[in-house]
């Protein structure tokens, strides 16, 4: 009966507001905010409200996660006030619902702290937000108050407590960011091209489409305030990513719309080609499969494009199996060319010009080009006359605050607008440098310091660089087990130890990239890394009792690719390594020396060679002898590639451009 009436109200709720008003409704001077929910057409809310229906539904039905935009204030207010504490908080509430404002507690490392989320479109921030963060998370102290740039191009703040996220809120609004919908089931940070504008192989800037798609999924058009219900009840996560150039820096392949940039055959006139459909996740890993669709490259239309395969993902999408609610599955349900045609015929509904619609994609450019992988670290002329981009490595992503002063401090001093952009690959980039000033910038003592870096669990990491070694710099990492409850092993501060210990062993003449992930959920993305390393159960014999036991491990992953050939290497390369600088050090030397090239530094030197901790140098001198066995590969190219199974989904089969 309960279940009726809630099914009831529900609907009258959708019948009255999409029946009469778009707007929301005005009483006694008081905007009513729509909930989420309010948006379901009955059949989608019907699935929802399904006994086959996911937990996830079910919590979403009866408490809408868009009242946590409201309820985030009044949990605190209650918590200043000394009436309510934060163990009294509902569990839904404090453990999922108020994701839908970015913050995702924390529970199992640090109970009663938040990891909060923003939004970052296009990865671009100023000294002023910089400073916000660093004045944000300061007060929770070195190890919890962190700052990290992640693999969205995008900021999770740490360490944050319910009585003060209100006032962050505001202060991310006040400076025109918001954490609002960051997390569950929302459109995740819109990713684009790092470099865009100050790019010399630039076919689109992306920053006005990254910036539109944010207003699109975040910004309420009815009271312009942060927070958009008309997605506040979506299947699942989503994510967008729209890429400027070749070198796809925005992983367009591994999102559930990537767009694109390739010019139309005949007109000449730039455009996207549109995938649809990629995703990660524990059961399945999936590449994006072409829409056979090209769009101009014009904001409304792609603005529309977005909103119409999110309008019929949210009505449409499953909301039974969690794991098969992602987009690829309802494309693969409908199939590519019908999906298409509902999308088109949405487009066509919100009035987009016909004319710009029903285009078939578009032939890449197939001259031989040479990616850019790598060069986003360093300097690097722009195609303004004068200009320079400077590209800072951050060890594993993690900015302690004075690292976000440092970094606000150099784009006031050095920077137009004291801009900063973020990659996706968790690093920072300077654009606009005067070239004359590039040497004063590059001697910076912040700059230039060996540690310095975070604190997590007292191991000091590297500190900001712009030459790190050619495995150093190109580390990314998950959160891994300092915060996530989710993690086998810790991941970041590991990441960075173990590639400083691989750059002082081994000698490569491009970059490295090595991807960690502290569980299969992979967030880190080990699928696309030259080498993954995912944390996994791995067992060692226990020598005094002489049985097996548990230890922390890895699965190795190798010859992941990004970029136009991307390549998703999806089955481990070797299963159950235990995370123990004396075996893994070998291992990965072993894999870099016969698949990628590398090669020994003098034995000598090697064995010699100091690890970050004392107590990791004698790893590193056996990792050295054992790896000295291991087969030479002259070249630098990835040997692995082509041993992975294929990466291609099968409505996929080639691509038709
Ligand atoms: C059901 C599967 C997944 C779960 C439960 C999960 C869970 C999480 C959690 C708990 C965090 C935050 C950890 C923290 O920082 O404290 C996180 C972050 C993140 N995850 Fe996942 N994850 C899943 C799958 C994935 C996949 C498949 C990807 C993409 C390859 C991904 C990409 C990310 C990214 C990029 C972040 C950083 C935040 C951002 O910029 O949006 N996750 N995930
Ligand atoms: S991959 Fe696993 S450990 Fe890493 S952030 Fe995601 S859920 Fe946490």
């Amino acid at each position: 009966m309960v279940f009726f009436n809630r099914l009831l109200l529900a609907a009258f709720n959708v019948a009255l507001v999409s029946g009469l008003a778009l707007t929301p409704s005005m009483s006694a001077g008081r905007v009513e905010k729509r909930t989420g929910t309010s948006f379901l057409p009955p059949d989608a809310l019907a699935r929802a409200m399904d006994k086959k229906a996911n937990p996830f539904e079910k919590l979403k039905i009866e408490k809408d996660g868009t009242s946590a935009f409201t309820d985030v204030y009044e949990f605190a207010k209650q918590i200043r006030a000394g009436t309510l504490t934060w163990e009294e908080i509902e569990k839904n509430d404090m453990d999922q619902r108020l994701k839908f404002v970015g913050l995702l507690h924390r529970g199992k490392r640090t109970p009663g702290k938040f990891m909060m989320r923003l939004r970052v479109p296009n990865g671009i921030v100023n000294a002023a937000q910089m400073r916000f963060y660093a004045d944000s998370v300061e007060p929770y102290g070195p190890e919890l108050g962190v700052v990290d740039i992640t693999t969205r191009q995008n900021i999770q703040l740490r360490g944050v407590v319910v009585e003060d996220a209100p006032a962050i809120i505001d202060g991310l609004h006040a400076l025109n960011q918001t954490s609002l919908q960051s997390a569950l089931d929302s459109v995740r940070n819109m990713v684009g091209n790092p470099l865009a504008g100050i790019d010399e192989a630039e076919l689109v800037d992306t920053r006005p489409f990254t910036n539109a798609l944010n207003d699109l999924v975040s910004l309420n058009p009815d009271t312009n305030e942060r927070g958009r219900p008309q997605w506040g009840n979506l299947p699942r996560k989503f994510n967008i990513a729209v890429s400027g150039n070749r070198d796809d820096f925005a992983h367009t392949h591994i999102n559930d719309i990537g767009l694109q940039p390739v010019a139309h055959a005949e007109t000449q006139a730039m455009g996207f080609n549109v995938c649809l459909g990629g995703y990660m996740s524990i059961k399945r890993t999936c590449e994006a499969v072409p829409m056979n669709l090209w769009v101009p490259a014009e904001v409304n239309v792609v603005v529309a494009l977005c909103e119409a395969v999110l309008r019929i993902f949210r009505d449409a999408g499953a909301r039974g199996d969690r794991q098969k609610a992602r987009l690829m599955w309802l494309v693969e349900a409908k199939g590519v060319d019908a999906f298409r045609e509902e999308v088109l015929a949405e487009m066509a509904s919100y009035g987009v010009d016909p004319s710009a619609l029903k285009i078939p994609a578009q032939p890449r450019d197939r001259r031989p080009y040479e990616g850019r992988q790598g060069a986003l670290l360093g300097v690097h002329a722009q195609p303004q006359a004068g200009l320079s981009r400077v590209g800072v490595h951050v060890p594993s992503g993690r900015l302690s605050a004075a690292q976000c002063r440092d970094l606000a401090d150099l784009a006031e001093k050095y920077v137009p607008g004291a801009e900063m952009r973020l990659t996706v690959d968790q690093n920072v980039i300077f654009p606009n440098v005067n070239s004359d000033q590039v040497g004063a910038l590059l001697a910076e003592p912040c700059l230039n310091t060996k540690g310095g870096g975070t604190e997590g669990g007292g191991v000091a990491m590297g500190g900001l660089s712009v030459a790190p070694g050619n495995v150093v710099g190109h580390v990314v990492s998950c959160t891994g087990a300092q915060f996530c409850g989710l993690a086998l092993v810790e991941t970041k501060n590991n990441a960075d130890r173990v590639a400083r210990l691989l750059d002082g062993l081994v000698e490569l003449d491009s970059p490295l990239r090595i991807h960690w992930t502290g569980c299969p959920n992979s967030c880190g993305q080990v699928q696309v890394a030259d080498i993954g390393i995912m944390g996994a159960p791995a067992r060692v014999k226990d020598e005094a009792t002489g049985k097996m036991m548990a230890v922390p491990g890895c699965d190795l992953f190798v010859g992941g690719a990004i970029g136009e050939e991307s390549h998703l290497s999806l089955e481990p390369f070797k299963k159950g390594v235990p995370l123990d600088d004396a075996v893994l050090i070998p291992e990965l030397l072993a894999i870099i020396t016969s698949q990628f090239g590398g090669r020994l530094k003098d034995k000598k030197e090697a064995a010699e060679a100091k690890a970050p901790e004392a107590k990791a140098a004698p790893a590193a001198a056996a990792a050295a002898a054992a790896a000295a066995a291991a087969p030479k590969q002259p070249s630098k190219a990835p040997k692995a590639a082509a041993a992975m199974p294929s990466k291609r989904h099968p409505l996929s089969p080639q691509r038709p451009w």
